[in-house]
């Protein structure tokens, strides 16, 4: 049974007050809450176990080891991917990528050679590859949106014919929503032998994800907004892909041998880890995919799910503009960027806050999608997770009335 009742005693800032009101988090696609767990589970490594990984001789660095390992486990089984082998943590989603442009792009990629991402990406997902142009002169084409809220099948189907390398795209959007049909894409990209790249920021937290069915060669995704702690973040790849890529940063544990002129690489996923890694961090994902584990990822996405129609007809009912997707439920996942026509959505937030309520305003790191597509200087965005409920989204909409009547002097 999903009780989200339940679940909310489990995040002690949920029990906290923001501006003297208790707070509504309506925030977690920008980094999700906390479960005591997870905070517990750091707690412990530090208390009870804190040693270095893969070097002590001694019983908690073997522990810690365990541990992180164990970690890497729970993240191969979470996504159905063969083994720890093809799990490389890295920071977050932005670095997992930037790894994969500087290191597979490197390699793989030359003057001339295309890459093709689309027009909802997030900057992650278009300026690693931007970089990666610059550098090497590989030319970036962009799969147009289809009434603003879909990928269009057709340009997609189009730019595929220039036969681009790399294909590189969000599975969900973190303005729009939209879901993307991952695996559709990447059989389409398979078809003319292009590489394909998955930025699993928005999907991986929210719904099941298979990345065997879905078959891509590489999926980055963050901790932080699935419960765990900051400061990691995974690639997924491919086995065979990830043998053949050279690592980007060199030093301890990296290594398998090294003389004064040369050296060798570790097995994977190690050759990628160089230096003390986020241990805690690795712990406290790995926490999170307990919590998540427990909740069952169909559940999850069907909670999410209701609470986005619930929230799309009261912001329909109080005549605020929704962007994307409105009532495609299944292609539609829980975030949603709105406007009140003559209030900027900085103000918006601003009313929010007044009355304890976290929402994000602004261009959401998707710059030309919120300026040049949806042509607004700003959007606001309400996301949910596993811990909201209709009682938040009644909340928002009362704040939205209270920004009517202070902003546009409205009785
Ligand atoms: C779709 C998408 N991709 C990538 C990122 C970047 O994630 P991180 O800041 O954890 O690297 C985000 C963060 O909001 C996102 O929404």
């Amino acid at each position: 049974m999903f009780d989200v009742d339940e679940i909310r005693k489990d995040f002690p800032i949920l029990q906290t007050k923001m501006n003297g009101k208790p707070l509504v988090y309506l925030d977690s696609a920008a980094t999700s809450q906390k479960p005591i767990q997870v905070i517990q589970a750091i707690v412990d490594y530090y208390k009870t176990f804190n040693a270095n990984i893969h070097r002590g001789i001694y019983a908690i660095s073997e522990k810690a080891t365990e541990a992180y390992t164990e970690s890497k486990e729970k993240v191969a089984k979470f996504i159905n991917a063969g083994s720890y082998r093809n799990i490389v943590y890295y920071r977050s989603t932005t670095e997992a990528i930037n790894i994969v442009a500087r290191s597979w792009g490197e390699q793989n990629l030359k003057q001339g050679d295309h890459v093709l991402i689309t027009e909802m990406e997030h900057h992650s997902n278009m300026v690693p590859w931007q970089m990666l142009a610059r550098r090497k002169g590989v030319v970036l084409d962009y799969v147009k949106l289809k009434g603003s809220a879909y990928i269009d099948m057709d340009d997609l189907n189009e730019k595929l014919s220039l036969k681009p390398k790399l294909v590189a795209f969000t599975h969900v959007s973190n303005v729009l929503g939209t879901i993307n049909d991952a695996k559709q894409i990447t059989k389409m990209a398979h078809e003319e032998g292009a590489t394909v790249l998955i930025d699993g920021a928005q999907s991986v937290p929210h719904m099941p994800i298979d990345v065997k069915s879905i078959d891509c060669d590489f999926l980055a995704f963050s901790g932080h907004k699935m419960l765990g702690p900051a400061g990691i973040g995974v690639l997924y790849g491919k086995e065979d892909i990830l043998e053949k890529m050279e690592p980007v940063l060199g030093g301890g544990d990296m290594i398998r041998t090294v003389s004064f002129y040369s050296c060798s690489w570790n097995e994977l996923p190690w050759k990628f880890e160089a230096g003390t890694q986020n241990i805690e961090g690795g712990i406290g994902l790995g926490a999170a995919i307990d919590y998540l584990n427990k909740l069952g990822m169909n559940a999850v996405r069907e909670h999410e799910r209701k609470l986005t129609s619930y929230a799309l007809k009261r912001l329909d009912e109080a005549n605020v503009k929704v962007y994307g997707i409105k009532t495609d439920l299944d292609h539609k996942a829980g975030v949603i960027s709105f406007n009140v026509e003559g209030i900027h959505a900085h103000d918006l937030a601003q009313i929010f806050d007044s009355e304890g309520i976290a929402i994000r305003s602004g261009h959401h790191c998707a710059m030309p999608l919120v300026n040049e597509l949806l042509k607004e200087p700003a959007v606001a965005r309400m996301s949910f997770y596993i811990y909201n409920k209709e009682e938040e989204v009644d909340k928002a909409i009362e704040a939205v009335e209270k920004a009517r009547r202070l902003l546009l002097r409205k009785k």
